[in-house]
């Protein structure tokens, strides 16, 4: 995605895709706005000319009236006629700009939909895809831009306005002489050209953007969230990320001045060459008079209505220049549609739980865009009903394995068995029905605690029993007696604020609350002090008795507890076996648990 070139031929064919899906959607998402929106440029098109139609018969009668031929009821009929097309047309319009509007409207949220749609089917890696989130970037801005129907009133006004009253007042002025059209044309052909330069230029340079645009919005967003607001106070570090902030919004800044530096030069040029037309007109105009070829009124006239044409031309020249520009805009949301899916599970077969055994069969896995596996080389047993901690440092792989373990990305190499099943073949729904899994960043739902609960098996929503349960394995009793389940959590909309250790048990109880046979817990525990841990963590394994599960965990108090210990170094397994065998071993584990047996004491 960053080599991104166009080759023109393709981009040709493509413009003509894109433009075919925007006028399809035109009419498919709101066809009532948009049958209106088309009625209203042919009735804007024709207005002029038939109000002018009006209004020269009325005066025609009138001029009867003076020379003695003419009607007053002729006269009154005119000219109400051109009173009730005058206001017609004004209802007309402040109608269609509603209608116009609230389709407008409807087509952002069917577009926005489809983007949902396309973002809950992707790949879970193309997360972690920087360029992947830049493509998602353009298409959400260019969205929010209005760019789709933009494109189509471009191309109506171009068609029914401007191209009406080319071709009206081109065969005016042609009686004349021919040479006024050509001359016109001449007169405004760079305004097509320079917008066209500009537009490609202009796209390539918002297309760069992406990247900085994300950077500046995350920016942005240090100094809005709460948290970490708070953080930035505390450092005294605010200035020096309004300082980043500065920065990158100049630099974003600078390119689109210096873009629109030369968007004003060229456009002073194409002035330039369309005063100097109309001068020609002019001269073109005297001449005709001088040699008895027009009237002095004449004159006059094809001066205005060469202004006319001229305007008429120029309009379909600048649009038609940027369209290429738009329609590009536009083919950057059409891409991000076209990404693929999460490729289709080829055998989907249906899963209810594990049977016999988990296989780790010698694994590695790399992150897009990085150049170390965070997992290299991982084979591991995991038995049903066993429980089996993750040990080791930071940046160890444990986060990333217990990932690959759920087939939420997919192993580079090697292969992960369910029962003798690889995990990629297993039907993706049923399969994490019988999966709780604990996220080590796991989301705090400014909801109410109920639904912060019961979020991992909405059917049981209004199960109070249950949840409440839930809460209480947790250890959460206090907070149920505080808050009620049904008062929201977290001051962001005016609701009650918890503590870190509070969301924690909260994210427990939320995977206790899933009945599932395979529990997986990424630092379950690590906002707890050590001694509450050690008996969340107690009673936890108790009640998972008959429950496989893998536990992570920086912190070794747990590890008495379990049948297996895996301790990873560099994305490997390096220790693996119960706590007994390897504190005899004297390797890391041992080191560990020397280290952090105080705690538990
Ligand atoms: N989205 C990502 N893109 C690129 N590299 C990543 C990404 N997430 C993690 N990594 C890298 O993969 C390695 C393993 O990370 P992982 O989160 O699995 O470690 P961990 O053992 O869970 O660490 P911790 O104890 O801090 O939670 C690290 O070197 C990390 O830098
Ligand atoms: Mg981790």
């Amino acid at each position: 995605m960053n080599d991104f070139k166009i080759d023109k031929e393709k981009k040709k064919t493509k413009y003509f895709e894109i433009y075919g899906n925007v006028f399809k959607n035109y009419f498919k998402f709101a066809p009532v706005a948009a049958a209106f929106s088309l009625f209203n440029y042919i009735i804007g098109g024709l207005f002029p000319a038939f109000t002018a139609l009006a209004l020269a018969s009325l005066f025609e009668e009138a001029y009867n009236i003076q020379q003695g031929v003419g009607t007053s009821g002729k006269l009154l009929f005119w000219g109400l006629i051109y009173l009730i097309a005058y206001v017609l047309n004004n209802i007309f319009i402040f109608i269609t700009s509603l209608v116009i509007e609230l389709g407008a409207d409807k087509r952002q949220v069917h577009y926005r939909y489809l983007m949902c749609i396309k973002l809950s089917r992707r790949a879970l890696i193309d997360f972690e895809n920087a360029n992947i989130r830049d493509m998602q970037q353009r298409a959400e801005e260019h969205l929010y831009g209005g760019i789709m129907d933009r494109i189509i009133r471009s191309s109506f006004q171009m068609v029914f306005l401007c191209a009406l009253n080319f071709i009206t007042l081109a065969i005016v002025l042609a009686q004349y002489s021919l040479w006024f059209v050509p001359l016109c044309i001449i007169s405004v052909i760079p305004y097509f050209i320079a917008r066209l330069i500009r537009g490609k230029e202009f796209y390539y340079i918002k297309h760069k953007m992406a990247k900085k645009s994300r950077r500046l919005g995350y920016l942005w967003g240090l100094f809005t969230e709460r948290r970490t607001v708070k953080e930035l106070r505390v450092l005294g570090a605010d200035d020096y990320v309004f300082d980043k902030w500065t920065e990158c919004r100049d630099d974003v800044q600078n390119e689109l001045w210096e873009q629109n530096r030369k968007d004003a030069v060229s456009l002073l040029f194409c002035d330039i060459l369309r005063i100097i037309g109309y001068g020609a007109c002019i001269a073109l105009a005297l001449v005709l008079t001088l040699n008895g070829t027009v009237s002095v009124g004449v004159f006059g006239a094809c001066i205005a209505a060469f202004l006319t044409l001229q305007g008429a031309t120029r309009g379909i020249l600048v649009l038609g220049g940027e369209l290429p520009r738009e329609l590009a805009f536009a083919g950057d949301y059409f891409d991000y549609i076209n990404l693929p899916d999460e490729p289709e599970n080829k055998n989907n077969i249906s899963y209810d739980g594990l049977r016999d055994k988990i296989e780790v069969r010698d694994i590695s896995f790399k992150y897009p865009n990085a150049e170390k596996y965070a997992v290299k080389n991982v084979s591991l047993e995991i038995k049903k009903g066993e429980k089996i901690a993750i040990l080791g440092e930071n940046g160890s792989g444990k986060t990333t394995l217990s990932k690959l373990l759920i087939g939420l990305f997919p192993c580079e190499s090697g292969e992960i068995f369910y029962d003798g099943t690889p995990v990629e073949n297993l039907d993706k729904t049923s399969f994490h029905k019988t999966i709780s899994a604990v996220a080590q960043n796991f989301t705090q739902y400014r909801l109410p605690l109920r639904e912060n609960i019961a979020m991992s098996d909405i059917d049981s929503l209004n199960d109070d029993e249950k949840i409440t349960d839930a809460l209480h394995r947790a250890g959460l009793h206090e907070l149920l007696d505080k808050m009620g389940l049904d008062n929201e959590l977290g001051v962001a909309f005016g609701g009650n604020e918890i503590s870190g250790g509070q969301w924690q048990k909260i994210a427990i109880a939320r995977g206790l609350f899933r009945e599932s046979e395979l529990i997986i817990m990424d630092e379950p525990t690590s906002a707890l002090d050590p001694l509450i841990e050690t008996e969340i963590l107690t009673k936890f394994i108790e009640l998972a008795k008959d429950k496989t599960a893998v536990i992570i965990s920086h912190r070794v108090g747990l590890c008495r507890l379990v049948d297996k210990i895996a301790v990873m170094k560099d994305g490997e397994i390096a220790e693996i076996g119960t706590h007994e065998d390897l504190l005899a071993q004297n390797g890391e584990y041992a080191r560990l648990f020397t280290a952090q047996e105080k705690w538990y004491r």
